[in-house]
């Protein structure tokens, strides 16, 4: 079995991701959170750094890209082939209103005549190999099927599947048996994303679609780190392990952000979903949340790792 980090926009920045690579090693790839290629520039400073080859030296990335437009797209694709870049990933699934209201993301499988097109267009004349990450439609599941008939005519390099619709967003149960259709005579690989929250619940996914050879994980691998080496070597992360990855991050956003504020605001979206490992931590969670200053932070971090059972069986729950 193949595992990917998900892309996830304002948590698995590069240093993020850097600083996971040195801890849990293992993981197949990570994919960059949504690179917005604009007019002129194409890419600008914060993109531009998430791209950076020394910012990504010996992690396996992929790159991934958010427009309904073929000509930036193909800009976006020829300035990445440029630094190196082997493949590139088009972003059909943001759910998010000021996204798909611009037609963007899932906004476009709202729009299958604008969405044929930039599809010819791109694998017409993309430089870079493309995979695309999509959902199962916009309010039924079964608006899957004329997606797969159209999907199945371009050369992706595979189809990452998150299983829902738009309207779902991320709540509700994933329908997985929709899923089951992407697998069906597909001409490229189908890679699985969604609510594969523990090493139990990876089990399960993989006893159920045995021909899966690839899982996209998202929220349950940010709130267990250590999530993908459970999964393959029964090893669950243990308290020191998560102290020191989360001291090294902590450490090296200090380094990289200007102020306590921006520092804090980064660590506790991470604690948003940390904190499922520790399931009686709910005093501290509130420490970590109300903390304004660092050293309040540290504090009620200290408490955390020294006075609450780290558990792993539980997972991230929605
Ligand atoms: C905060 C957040 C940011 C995200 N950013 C992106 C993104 O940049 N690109 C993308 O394709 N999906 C993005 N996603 C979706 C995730 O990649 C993933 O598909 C989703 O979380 C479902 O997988 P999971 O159940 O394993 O978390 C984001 C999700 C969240 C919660």
């Amino acid at each position: 079995m193949k595992y990917y980090f998900a892309p996830m926009e304002g948590v698995t920045g590069s240093l993020y991701r850097r600083v996971h690579a040195t801890h849990f090693p293992g993981l197949d790839r990570y994919f960059i959170p949504f690179l917005e290629p604009r007019e002129g520039k194409c890419f600008d400073g914060r993109d531009k750094r998430e791209i950076d080859p020394a910012e990504n030296r010996g992690i396996p990335v992929v790159p991934q890209m958010l427009t309904n437009r073929a000509d930036r797209f193909l800009e976006g694709a020829r300035r990445l082939a440029e630094l190196g870049y082997g493949e590139v990933n088009l972003n059909l699934g943001c759910p998010a209103r000021t996204v798909v209201t611009r037609g963007k993301g899932c906004g476009l499988l709202e729009r299958p005549e604008e969405l044929e097109r930039l599809l010819d267009e791109i694998f017409a004349k993309s430089p870079l190999p493309i995979s695309v990450k999509t959902r199962l439609g916009i309010s039924e599941e079964e608006e899957f099927d004329d997606l797969l008939k159209l999907y199945r005519r371009y050369p992706m390099t595979e189809l990452i599947v998150h299983a829902r619709v738009l309207d779902d967003q991320y709540k509700g149960p994933v329908r997985q048996d929709c899923f089951a259709r992407s697998l069906e005579g597909a001409p490229w690989p189908v890679c699985y994303n969604g609510d594969l929250f523990t090493a139990r619940g990876i089990e399960a996914f993989a006893q159920r679609f045995p021909q899966t050879d690839r899982l996209m994980l998202g929220r349950g691998l940010i709130g267990n780190p250590g999530l993908v080496r459970e999964r393959k070597e029964g090893r669950p992360v243990t308290r020191q392990e998560l102290r020191a990855f989360h001291d090294q991050l902590l450490e090296e956003y200090r380094i990289r952000l200007s102020g306590d504020r921006n520092v804090l605001c980064w660590m506790k979206e991470l604690w948003f979903y940390m904190i499922c490992l520790f399931p009686d931590g709910g005093k501290e969670a509130k420490a970590i949340r109300k903390a304004q200053r660092l050293e309040d932070y540290q504090l009620a971090v200290s408490w955390l790792f020294e006075q609450r059972e780290l558990k792993t069986e539980v997972g991230y729950h929605r």
